[in-house]
């Protein structure tokens, strides 16, 4: 949640700022802000609302400084104003800071600072930065926010920049994720990769505590850290991996690039005449795996969803007992959780607060703790004591797809490999990762059935209201489903197991009500025909999600959408596709802004 960018070098800042903030613009997009150092004096611009506001109150202003910052916010602490937007300055102007986080301690330094005569301007935590680093100022923008840092309690990402240090950028981390990009004679700041990706592929991430100091030349001054040179990594990204391309949305994009995307999931990873995984990341021998007594899983939204498949297919595979939790309700309730305990914790991008805090809370107890992660290099994939990458390309749509369709397969290969310890044979095992082989391409045959399933949006314009139902696997595919729905068209929709329906949500069915069912030929496939009989009693409209060739589906169901037929176990790689290509254009027809959905942002850092 908010994104930052600091550009120092040679060249005009201003481009870089605004081109940084438009791809970070996932971050959030209440409102938007920069400031550069230009000739002695600090020039800041900001505007409520999305990027475009502020680019167009900077249209013709020739800022030809060579040092900046600039900021796209999620709002935390006070409404999204101008007065509020990023950059906040001191009471002399000259210092300027962007931060992502939330300063716990903020009315108490903000008490303190006022009583030693700061004039404060904006309702925001942040802006007790400034006036600390102020405080502390005596000709070292280093040494003062360094100082500041010490004072302060909460989760920060800054980036300061002074009128009086016309090359250089200050930044700290603390709990929020920054990086600096490593460029020639000119050096980057970006609260995430794509900030900086076609300026350099060479990052380094700052650790909790730390503060920099970046100049033209180089990264200097780390406290805390000794050389940081060993520390630059190579991105991995290519800079068109971070565009939308031909597509309308970043969302349509990832739901489109899920075939290649799964198939760099899986590539290498799989041996066929063993029957197996190989996951190197996992750092556990055979006899660790063994040992394992109990399972947790931790994450949120999308990923505890993809969570609650990866219990099923681990129970299944390898009968050892799994619990899935919001990592929220985890951190904060005193789990029973230690050694014997294998706790896997998944996240996009890495970066979600609760997950980290959730992963820290699993280690103070003694359990050892997988990452299932995507962003190389975040916060938890460094945390974990080992883990696997998604190695799905950037995610730049708030709503997540291709993601969960890459965690599915990531929790389908560990599911497989604990199973090949334990329970399943060579033979059941070559079966699983033939089946998995095939899935990229049995996702375009679901792909290029979009026109069909647009159309089918056009139905749901005018509604307020939907149910998602699904039995066993297809249940928290159903869950999925709903929550792409109401992210972002902001119909209101609930997902279900089916049968539960009968005990509550049946009430609600009528004819204007649409239920979408997953169900695909499994071993729970009658019961989920019985639970259509009983919507289509009430009148209720049918939108059924099943396995080619069902035709006894197609008398029952308003409208059936087919995907192809797969193992009850890989189900939900193929059932969730319909599901998202369904809600992205509901939104579309209902005009909605897919890619920047109201009070959202892509990667939750706040708590
Ligand atoms: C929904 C969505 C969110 C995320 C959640 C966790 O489409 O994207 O629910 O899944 O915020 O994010 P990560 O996986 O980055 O921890």
């Amino acid at each position: 949640m908010c994104g930052i960018v600091g550009y120092v070098g040679t060249r005009p800042a201003l481009p870089f700022l605004l081109a940084g903030l438009h791809r970070l613009e996932y971050r959030g997009y209440d409102s938007a802000g920069i400031a550069v150092v230009t000739g002695g004096a600090l020039e800041v611009y900001k505007e409520v609302g999305n990027l475009s506001r502020l680019q167009e109150m900077l249209a013709g202003v020739d800022l030809r400084g060579t040092t900046g910052i600039g900021h796209t916010r999620w709002a935390t602490h006070g409404e999204p104003t101008t007065i509020n937007a990023h950059p906040h300055t001191d009471c002399s102007g000259t210092i300027a800071v962007v931060h992502n986080g939330i300063i716990e301690n903020c009315e108490q330094l903000r008490r303190e600072l006022l009583a030693r005569g700061h004039r404060f301007r904006s309702d925001t935590d942040t802006e007790v930065l400034c006036h600390l680093i102020e405080e502390y100022s005596d000709g070292d923008l280093f040494a003062a926010v360094a100082a500041a840092a010490t004072k302060v309690i909460g989760a920060y990402g800054i980036c300061v920049v002074s009128a009086r240090h016309p090359d250089l950028l200050v930044a700290a981390r603390n709990g929020s994720p920054l990086i600096v990009g490593v460029g020639n004679g000119e050096n980057f700041v970006g609260s995430d990769v794509p900030a900086i990706a076609p300026h350099t592929q060479r990052v380094i991430y700052l650790d909790d505590g730390e503060v920099v100091a970046i100049t033209p030349e180089g990264v200097q001054g780390v406290v805390g850290k000794a050389d940081l040179s060993a520390r630059v990594h190579a991105v991995g990204w290519e800079p068109g991996e971070i565009d939308r391309g031909d597509f309308p949305h970043f969302m349509l994009k990832e739901i489109h690039e899920q075939p290649q995307a799964l198939a760099r999931t899986i590539s290498g990873r799989l041996v066929e005449s063993e029957g197996d995984s190989h996951l190197g990341g996992l750092n556990m021998t055979p006899k660790e795996l063994l040992d394992v007594q109990r399972v947790i899983i931790i994450s949120c939204g999308t990923s505890w969803h993809a969570g609650l498949i990866g219990e099923y297919m681990l129970e299944e595979t390898a009968r050892v007992p799994v619990e899935v939790e919001y990592a929220s309700e985890f951190r904060y309730r005193n789990p029973v959780v230690g050694r014997g305990d294998l706790v896997i914790a998944i996240s996009q991008s890495g970066e979600t607060a609760d997950t980290i805090a959730a992963v820290r809370e699993a280690q103070r107890r003694g359990a050892r703790v997988l990452g299932i992660v995507n962003v190389v290099g975040s916060t938890i994939a460094r945390l974990t004591d080992g883990g696997v990458y998604l190695r799905s390309g950037p995610e730049i749509g708030v709503a997540s797809t291709k993601a969960f369709t890459g965690t599915l397969a990531v929790l389908f290969m560990i599911a497989l490999h604990f199973g090949r310890q334990r329970h399943t044979s060579n033979a059941e095992g070559r079966i699983m990762v033939r089946a998995l082989q095939a899935l990229p391409d049995q996702m375009r045959q679901i792909l290029a059935r979009e026109a069909e399933i647009a159309e089918l949006a056009a139905r749901f314009v005018n509604g307020r209201n939907a149910l998602y139902l699904g039995r066993g696997y297809s249940f928290p595919v159903a869950l999925e489903g709903a929550l792409k729905l109401k992210e972002i068209s902001y119909i209101h929709a609930e997902g279900y197991p089916a049968a539960e329906m009968k005990h509550g949500p049946i009430a609600l069915i009528d004819k204007d009500m649409p239920v979408v069912v997953v169900a695909p030929q499994d071993s729970v496939y009658d019961k989920v025909v019985s639970n259509i009989e009983e919507i289509r009693t009430r009148r209720g409209q049918v939108i059924a999600v099943a396995t080619e060739g069902d035709t006894e589906i197609a008398s029952k169901a308003n409208h059936v959408i087919y995907i192809p037929q797969t193992l009850e176990i890989l189900t939900p790689l193929l059932s969730v596709v319909p599901l998202q290509l369904l809600a992205y254009h509901v939104a579309v027809h209902r005009g909605c802004p897919v890619d920047q959905p109201k009070n959202l942002a892509k990667s939750v850092t706040v708590e």
